[in-house]
């Protein structure tokens, strides 16, 4: 079985980007990273990319804050295909995906959030499980539809939140989570799986 080509999208610093690099490094899952696009330039999963020389995109948006422009998104669309990337994994990316990467690859995107979904959508989901009092939460892997984290749940871990959690302690603890369910559930597609 040949390695499932991967493109990762994120925003921020690329720890999980950096779990899935790991476990591609250890043998642990089949898949090639074959680009990693930012929203923002000088974004540390970017760098991340260098060090392993995985070719890197930055995609320049000025209308907007939480989505792409049509022409910026459907300008990523040509990015990614021309990547040959059979699966879109969003690691903190920071916008709602629209309809012309949908379209492109449906079913072909997912992204990892860091509740147990339905609960606590949008941002800083961490904040929010601290702010309701919940004793616990965790993170989810979904595919990717028009909602804002609302699409077809893949894969759940359970997190507890502890007393004296802040939201800082708690997302740490949200993350060594996440490390270890997006590249299971990566897993799952490279083994074809989920494709
Ligand atoms: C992760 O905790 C991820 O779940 C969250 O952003 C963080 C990115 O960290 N994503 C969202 O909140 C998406 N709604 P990373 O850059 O270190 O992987």
């Amino acid at each position: 079985m040949q390695p499932i080509k991967i493109a990762v999208l994120g925003s921020g610093k690329g720890s999980n980007f950096r779990s899935i690099l790991n476990a591609i490094l250890a043998g642990q899952i089949k898949a090639r990273p074959v680009i990693a696009v930012s929203d923002v330039p000088g974004a540390g999963m970017l760098t991340l990319a260098e060090n392993l020389g995985v070719p890197t995109a930055v995609v320049e948006e000025m209308k907007y804050r939480t989505r792409l422009s049509e022409e910026v998104e459907s300008g990523l669309v040509e990015t990614l295909r021309a990547s040959g990337a059979e699966l879109i994994v969003l690691a903190g990316y920071m916008r709602v995906v629209k309809q012309p990467l949908l379209e492109a690859f449906p079913r072909r995107i997912i992204n990892i959030h860091p509740s147990l979904l339905p609960a606590f959508p949008g941002l800083e989901a961490w904040r929010q499980a601290v702010e309701a009092g919940v004793e616990t939460t965790g993170c989810t892997v979904h595919f990717v539809d028009s909602g804002i984290d609302s699409g077809e749940i893949i894969a759940q871990a359970e997190v507890p939140v502890l007393p004296g959690d802040t939201p800082e302690t708690l997302h740490a603890r949200i993350q060594e989570a996440e490390h270890r369910l997006y590249p299971e559930v990566i897993k799952r597609f490279a083994v074809r799986e989920l494709l």
